[in-house]
């Protein structure tokens, strides 16, 4: 097959402070969200369904407070990226090192530091740094005394934390991703927006007060990124993934259009800059107020973002009967069962075709770059006695979507790179556990924290960088 990959494509890897760094206490930090989940057999789900019990429990082993140990070892996983050819790197600040309270007025010089290590690091081997300004790890004092996102004084504090870092790294980085999947609180709102609706009356308004403080905070972002650097790119990030109808009854359909605009709602406001016509029905009907001033407005139209991001793993599936419980799983978002896909070992069902449909309709949307930020099969890998793992499967998964990419490319359709997710193994945002593995690099730990941290290359490892080599021509 001919290559259809532009030459610039931007082949690259993907983690997040959180799942990887650890040194939850060094150099400063303070303490996040993740860093009080414990792992998935410690009840990690419990946790954060409950989370204010959680926080005056006291877990034996929290993932994330070594997590995959990058705090130590950054400059040997960069150079193993390195090896593999790899042009750019994605990976994440953690707010708490750089603010441990998320909301001092003087930045923690250690935690700038660690990073511009990291960042400087990159460069020796030359990859370039896409940096997540915030992954899943609002600082926990934020919580505390704000009640998270929901509370407007956050929008100051992050953009504090964002002008902070793109000034500490101007020569250093180009591309940033304000937050991660910013779809998310609408689906999680704990951990994508520290807001715990738990019992409370109106769950709705807080969730879409911390969306609108989050887009707030993301223009005021980009406003930032223009005046430091011009030559800075800022992208949203939608965790992506196409709603299909489950038949061709009309309620059905409908169904689908309004889940995937209840996502789209963040993008949309993103790029157009200002929110869409669909979301005064919901508002009304659920209520919430929008507050929003005439100032947030112009703000909102005036920054909006160069390139959309997105994290694919899988498609859904809706219906308009409600009494349908055929459930199947993915990432967060509910879905019904879909019987012409495979599923992974935990369940979440996998299309490689619909990435060629979420890039399309993505695309014709908004006429942006797209950006593949995150894609990947999380699995069991079995390390074998002679340090091989033969993950023929996870090089079947990425094959096949890298296809389908490759195909949306054909169709017109623009994207500028593509970072598998968790390249070198890290813990898994959900489950808290190892064992849930999607890198072509293992790391030699189990879920409940013992192990070795040895970087060994799997199987894939060869074979994805045969890719970035060849341009994706050899699949
Ligand atoms: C994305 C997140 O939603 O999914 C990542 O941005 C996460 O942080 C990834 O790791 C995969 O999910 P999980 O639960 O398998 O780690």
């Amino acid at each position: 097959m001919d290559n259809k990959f532009p030459d610039n494509f931007l082949w690259g890897a993907a983690s997040s402070a959180n799942q990887s760094e650890g040194g939850y206490k060094e150099g400063g930090k303070g303490l996040t969200l993740t860093d009080v989940f414990p792992n998935a057999s410690s009840g990690r789900f419990e946790a954060m369904q409950h989370f204010d019990e959680a926080l005056n429990k006291k877990f034996d082993y929290c993932p994330s407070h070594i997590a995959t140990d990058f705090y130590h070892r950054y400059e040997e996983d960069i150079k193993l990226l390195n090896e593999m050819g790899v042009k750019v790197y994605r990976t994440s600040i953690n707010w708490a090192r750089i603010y441990p309270k998320g909301n001092e007025k003087i930045p923690n010089q250690e935690g700038l530091s660690f990073y511009r290590k990291v960042f400087e690091t990159c460069h020796e081997y030359g990859i370039e740094p896409v940096i997540t300004l915030n992954h899943f790890d609002t600082p926990l004092y934020l919580y505390e005394k704000y009640g998270g996102w929901s509370d407007r004084k956050l929008v100051d504090y992050f953009v504090r934390y964002a002008k902070t870092v793109m000034s500490e790294y101007k020569e250093l980085v180009k591309y940033w991703l304000p937050f991660n999947e910013i779809n998310m609180v609408a689906h999680i709102p704990l951990v994508g927006g520290l807001v715990n609706v738990h019992g409370k009356e109106n769950p709705a308004q807080l969730i879409y007060d911390a969306a609108h403080n989050q887009l707030l905070a993301n223009a005021l972002t980009v406003k930032a990124a223009r005046e430091i650097n011009s030559a800075f790119r800022v992208g949203s990030m939608l965790a992506a993934g196409k709603y299909y109808a489950n038949t061709c009854a009309p309620e059905d359909v409908l169904t689908g259009i309004y889940k995937d605009w209840m996502d789209y709602l963040f993008t949309d406001v993103q790029v157009f800059g200002k929110y869409p016509f669909y979301i005064k029905r919901y508002f009304k009907e659920n209520k919430v107020t929008l507050n929003i001033s005439k100032e947030d407005e112009e703000i909102l139209m005036n920054n909006t973002v160069d390139f959309v991001a997105l994290s694919y793993y899988s498609s859904r599936v809706v219906s308009g009967d409600t009494g349908n419980k055929d459930f199947g799983s993915g990432n967060v978002a509910k879905t019904l069962r879909n019987p012409y896909l495979e599923t992974t070992s935990w369940g979440w069902q996998i299309d490689p075709i619909g990435l060629r449909i979420v890039l399309n309709e993505l695309y014709d949307r908004y006429e942006k770059p797209l950006f593949v930020v995150e894609n990947g099969l999380g699995a069991t890998d079995e390390l074998l006695d002679d340090d091989r793992v033969e993950d023929d499967y996870r090089i079947r998964f990425h094959q096949q979507h890298i296809a389908q990419m490759r195909e949306a490319i054909e169709d017109g359709v623009e994207v500028i790179g593509y970072t598998p997710w968790g390249t070198i193994d890290l813990v898994s945002a959900s489950t808290g556990e190892m064992s849930k593995r999607y890198g072509f690099i293992y790391v030699d730990l189990d879920n409940d924290g013992h192990g070795s941290y040895r970087r060994i290359k799997k199987k894939s490892f060869d074979w994805y960088k045969n890719v970035i080599r060849t341009n994706g021509k050899e699949l």
